[in-house]
């Protein structure tokens, strides 16, 4: 008998599965790789960046801070007011990078970045913005969301593109000189102060508006949105390899965790996983994000259609899905998969699907969706055991962003049963997880009021 085609696409949900004790053996894995790189830096190692950021807000922070975001797909300008009070208000200006710029030369990328900050400027800007010590020069927090080797707290190289960024011009350059020469050639009064990564102003963002006394101490910021990665707070001493100069005691770390296990000692690596690393800008480099973050879970489900017999104009286009496509019909739970149908319809170009295709569909996006949930909690975990956080702190708090974290159906409930296997249950219930709505923004103020 020939085999239906939800048969083959239950089969083909079974490469997705984590093997039984997965999840805690790789949380081990994750913890050497960490240690190993507080130590000393490889190529293809995790990154474990220090940030030279080491204050942590309490929620009492106030002030008026300009502040740029540039994340996988949009660069937001803005505005950010930190009330004083764990509140904050923010106007911004967030449009997304056009693809052909992603691609573009770094002339033209960052003549793009400083039109988009002149406009912002010359209808926003106002007297109560933070000038740097009386001067008439504005105080700006930079969140830059790709691995920087960061020198100071306002210089970092980039070390490569991720997501689908590629400008190679730009690799290996100062990315805030390059900037700030910009924003100076135009004469905007502005001064780069700080330079962040997207997790450090997570974890910044969700300290100020949930702080220590109202709930679990602030561990991780993190983002599962086009990308993934995580930031925490490390002990100087620990850094074995940090060279720089400092008098503080505790340093936030960017782990870059997309990076983890790059060599593929512990990851899954269906034909799948194969497929999206060789048709992607970084190839053999960021696989942790590859089987999690948003930019490649549409491309998963894309490559199982094709394997499975679907065909369309857009199922033939590499990075044709978006996100939403899996996580719309993850979470369609209608007994006639209508919604299911209509994404078919409208993004996938399947103008009619049967009840059996479509839940061969459905098989697969949760089968992709649950995969990525379980490996999400793998490095929390893993930062949760390697600071001894649970015995230090009654209760935990994760702050993320994202929009896998935030949008996913049943993502951090998913999480949460990952935590539950590699911390226990009463570990796992220690801990909650937050979002941290604009938490990049909002973070390159604080650690602008800081610097
Ligand atoms: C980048 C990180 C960033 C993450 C989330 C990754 O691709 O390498 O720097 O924090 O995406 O935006």
């Amino acid at each position: 008998m020939t085999e239906s085609i939800v048969e083959k696409a239950t089969k083909i949900a079974k490469e997705f599965e984590l093997p039984e004790g997965f999840v805690k053996k790789a949380v081990d894995v994750f913890i050497k790789q960490a240690d190993e790189s507080l130590e000393k830096q490889t190529l293809r190692g995790l990154p474990m960046i220090p940030s030279y950021v080491s204050g942590i807000p309490k929620g009492t922070e106030k002030g008026v801070f300009l502040a740029i975001d540039l994340g996988g797909t949009n660069f937001r300008v803005c505005s950010v007011t930190l009330n004083g009070d764990s509140t904050f208000d923010i106007i911004q200006s967030k449009k997304p990078i056009p693809d052909s710029l992603m691609k573009s030369t770094s002339a033209e990328f960052i003549s793009h970045l400083g039109d988009r900050i002149q406009e912002f400027i010359e209808t926003h800007c106002c007297d109560t913005m933070q000038h740097e010590g009386g001067s008439d020069i504005l105080k700006m927090g930079y969140t830059f969301s790709f691995p920087v080797n960061q020198t100071s707290i306002n210089r970092g190289t980039l070390i490569r593109w991720t997501k689908g960024y590629d400008i190679k011009d730009m690799v290996g350059k100062d990315i805030v000189i390059v900037l700030q020469e910009e924003l100076d050639r135009r004469n905007l009064p502005i001064h780069i102060a700080v330079l962040l990564n997207d997790t450090v102003g997570t974890l910044m963002s969700r300290a100020y508006t949930k702080p220590e006394t109202s709930g679990g101490q602030t561990l991780i910021g993190c983002i599962f949105g086009t990308g993934t990665n995580g930031a925490y707070s490390e002990k100087v001493r620990k850094i074995k390899k940090f060279t720089g100069e400092t008098t503080e005691k505790i340093m936030v770390i960017n782990t870059e965790w997309g990076s983890f296990d790059n060599d593929l000692t512990i990851l899954p690596n269906t034909k799948y996983d194969k497929q999206v690393n060789i048709n992607s800008p970084n190839p053999d480099f960021h696989l942790f994000e590859k089987r999690v973050s948003g930019m490649y879970l549409g491309e998963l489900l894309r490559l199982c259609m094709a394997d499975l017999g679907f065909q369309s104009e857009e199922i033939a286009n590499p990075w044709s899905f978006d996100t939403m496509v899996p996580s719309v019909i993850d979470g369609d739970e209608d007994p006639k998969l209508e919604k299911t149908g209509k994404m078919l319809a409208e993004y996938v170009g399947l103008s009619t699907t049967s009840l059996e295709e479509r839940k061969a569909v459905r098989i697969l996006s949760k089968a992709i969706g649950r995969r990525s949930a379980h490996l999400s909690a793998i490095p929390c975990a893993g930062l949760i055991l390697h600071t001894k956080a649970l015995e230090k702190f009654p209760s935990l708090d994760i702050g993320g962003d994202g929009s896998v974290i935030e949008f996913y159906p049943n993502f951090q409930k998913m999480m949460h049963e990952a935590l539950a296997e590699a911390l226990g249950k009463e570990g796992d219930s220690k801990i909650t997880i937050g979002i941290a709505k604009d938490g990049s923004g909002v973070g390159a103020a604080l650690c602008a009021y800081f610097a």
